[in-house]
């Protein structure tokens, strides 16, 4: 008998799942004698306040292609993990008096860097964590691929898709907002995908100079209208120069939502051209699993669900050039995986045409 406790972490994203389905199917028909399955609602809150729901296999039947999380998901800040809420719970022992009251073998955690980080505290703790690399945002160090990342990458690329038509009809410039929070994977690889005229990413700061440029230059060479894939971390020159801490404050003096107003604003100034700006936003997050997840999640379900009858914990699945491996936890922790400037993809954008604000 083998008791396992479930929780998906963090923002949701398509795939989570699907995971789960892996991990509960193999285990189900690997472990002879029998499984039993905790899910805990809304994240590590399930497991701090024991809130959680005693699960059958065919809870996780037909729901390969679902988005979002059976489960429930929520932020549970790391940074906060050692201060007691308002009701005074104090977080961790919360958490280890629940997993050991449900005499737990294993807790699988599908979560991105911060739930990771959690799931390494736990480790630490004593527990028997699992962790698997869930974020739209590709960001997860110790692994080249995470699952979500393929499904927004679609739909950040259908929205490029979208607008053209609207672009091409009104000779416009559109400035589109693609999320991934601190890194530039979607922009890049949803940029590349839709055809994007100018990507900007965090990795790469820009100057507005050279992306007048760029949209002048397609001006030039006959297009109609120009496509700008802006990440929501993208970082001018100059704020990559400031103190993180000056940066912050600018941040949080900005008037408008977000970077892409602003830069949607200084193109309409400094050029002759309308503009205006797209955000898909948390649609990247939602629907469908696409297939490349769906077998993505399903590996890492697999694997987690196969490291787990071997005895082995505290590390998180991972897929590095192509094969399954695990990665110790404590090795990726707060770690992040950033775009590689001088990358392949990068490179071979910039020698389509494709402007980076860079150069
Ligand atoms: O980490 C996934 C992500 O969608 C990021 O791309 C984005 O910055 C963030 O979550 C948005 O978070 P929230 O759902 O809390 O608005």
């Amino acid at each position: 008998m083998i008791r396992i406790g479930l929780l998906t972490s963090g923002g949701d994203c398509q795939a989570l799942n699907a995971t789960m389905r892996g991990i509960v199917k193999t285990l189900f028909h690997n472990v002879k004698d029998g499984i039993e399955i905790y899910g805990f609602e809304d994240g590590y809150q399930g497991l701090i306040y024991g809130r959680y729901r005693e699960m059958s296999y065919g809870d996780f039947s037909g729901v390969l292609t679902r988005g979002g999380t059976i489960l429930g998901t929520s932020r549970t800040p790391f940074k906060l993990l050692d201060t007691p809420g308002e009701d005074g719970i104090e977080k961790v022992p919360a958490m280890l008096h629940t997993y050991h009251k449900l005499n737990l073998d294993c807790l699988f955690v599908l979560g991105g860097n911060g739930s990771t980080k959690t799931a390494n505290r736990l480790r630490e703790e004593g527990l028997n964590v699992i962790a698997l690399p869930k974020t739209i945002d590709n960001d997860t160090y110790g692994t080249d691929i995470t699952f979500g990342f393929t499904s927004a990458i679609d739909i950040a690329t259908k929205c490029i898709d979208d607008i053209h038509t609207t672009a091409n009809s009104h000779r416009r410039v559109f400035v589109i907002e693609i999320m991934g929070h601190k890194v530039g994977w979607i922009p890049l690889y949803a940029g590349v995908a839709g055809g994007a005229d100018v990507i900007l990413i965090p990795e790469i700061p820009y100057d507005m100079d050279n992306v007048i440029k760029a949209i002048e230059a397609r001006d030039s060479n006959g297009g109609r209208f120009a496509i700008i894939a802006v990440a929501e971390g993208a970082i001018s020159k100059e704020e990559a120069a400031m103190k993180k801490k000056e940066y912050k404050k600018k941040v949080a003096a900005r008037v408008k939502p977000s970077v892409v107003y602003d830069i949607a604003e200084e193109i309409a100034a400094r050029t002759d051209r309308e503009v205006r700006v797209a955000i898909p936003g948390h649609t990247q997050r939602g629907g469908q699993p696409d297939a490349m997840d769906r077998i993505f999640a399903t590996q890492c379900g697999v694997e987690a669900a196969k490291a787990c009858m071997d005895g082995k914990f505290g590390i998180m699945i991972a897929q590095v050039a192509g094969k399954m491996c695990h990665v110790p936890l404590e090795d990726v922790a707060g770690k992040l995986k950033y775009v590689d400037p001088d990358g392949d993809l990068v490179r071979e954008a910039k020698a389509l045409g494709i402007s980076f604000g860079d150069e």
